[in-house]
């Protein structure tokens, strides 16, 4: 994984890019440095390799995700069919691998309870920090929505233990996979993001303890013609023209 540091913009976002920097235990460099930067400015924060031009931002109310609200279908789309909105219908889900959240964004957008779990410290402080924007915006999404920095592997372990009317009814999973082909490479977004997360070479066993905890389904993201995580056929599928559902019955099924 690339080494990554965190700067600030100008003089106002010094005091933030500190403890920042001491949050996440990175050095602290001036915004003119070359390399991969966790940048602080006026807009908040940016994953930023200067050197290339590319720059990751957490951007759920406008942008990409915004577009997605307005136009993407409500409970129609793959997504949400997957994860079991009908009618009245709304599943409180656990997103196991939240990343810039979204997936999970929609989902909480469309009524859910949303528990994001990521465990990659920088990539939680850029959706925090898009969740605090998001906020002012659209606060009724937000308060659905309750994010937690650590390793989902624990948690559904450890959810796997506990009553079955306690856990998520549902457990979302979209673990980073391999590059498929090269034009997959060259999106700068995902190539930063992947600077600093790598691949998720423990998404397997993700879905063994997902199977475990999940009271009425798992739902995995996967490329469309990607085979199924672990080698588990799914109990059906939501296919889109580029990605696929795989949905797997819960424990109260
Ligand atoms: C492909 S991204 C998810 C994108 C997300 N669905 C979205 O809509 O923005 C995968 C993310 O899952 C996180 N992740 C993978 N395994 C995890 C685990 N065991 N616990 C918590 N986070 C995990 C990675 O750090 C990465 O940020």
């Amino acid at each position: 994984m690339t080494a990554l540091a965190v700067a600030a913009a100008d003089a106002h976002h010094a005091a933030h890019a500190v403890e920042l920097a001491a949050e996440l235990r990175l050095p602290l460099v001036e915004a003119s440095k070359d390399g991969l930067l966790l940048l602080v400015d006026d807009d908040g924060l940016r994953l930023s390799e200067p050197g290339s031009g590319a720059s990751l931002r957490c951007d759920l109310a406008t942008g990409r995700a915004g577009y997605r609200r307005r136009h993407g279908g409500g409970t129609g789309q793959a997504l949400a069919r997957a994860v079991g909105l009908r009618g009245r219908a709304r599943p409180d889900v656990l997103d196991a691998t939240a990343g810039l959240g979204r997936d999970g964004f929609e989902l909480a957008g469309l009524g859910c309870r949303v528990t994001l779990v990521e465990r990659a410290p920088v990539i939680h402080a850029l959706l925090r920090d898009g969740l605090a924007r998001a906020a002012h915006s659209d606060p009724a999404t937000c308060e659905r929505i309750q994010l937690l920095c650590r390793d989902a592997l624990e948690l559904l372990r450890e959810l796997g233990a506990d009553e079955l009317d306690t856990r998520p009814d549902v457990i979302y999973l979209d673990p980073m996979h391999p590059p498929r082909t090269k034009a997959a490479l060259v999106r700068k977004e995902m190539r930063l993001l992947r600077a600093v997360v790598g691949v998720d070479a423990d998404a397997d066993e993700l879905v063994d303890a997902a199977l475990h905890a999940a009271r009425e389904r798992v739902v995995v993201k996967r490329p469309a013609r990607a085979a199924p995580l672990a080698g588990r056929e799914p109990d059906w599928q939501v296919t889109g023209r580029t990605t696929r559902y795989d949905v797997y019955r819960g424990q109260a099924t």
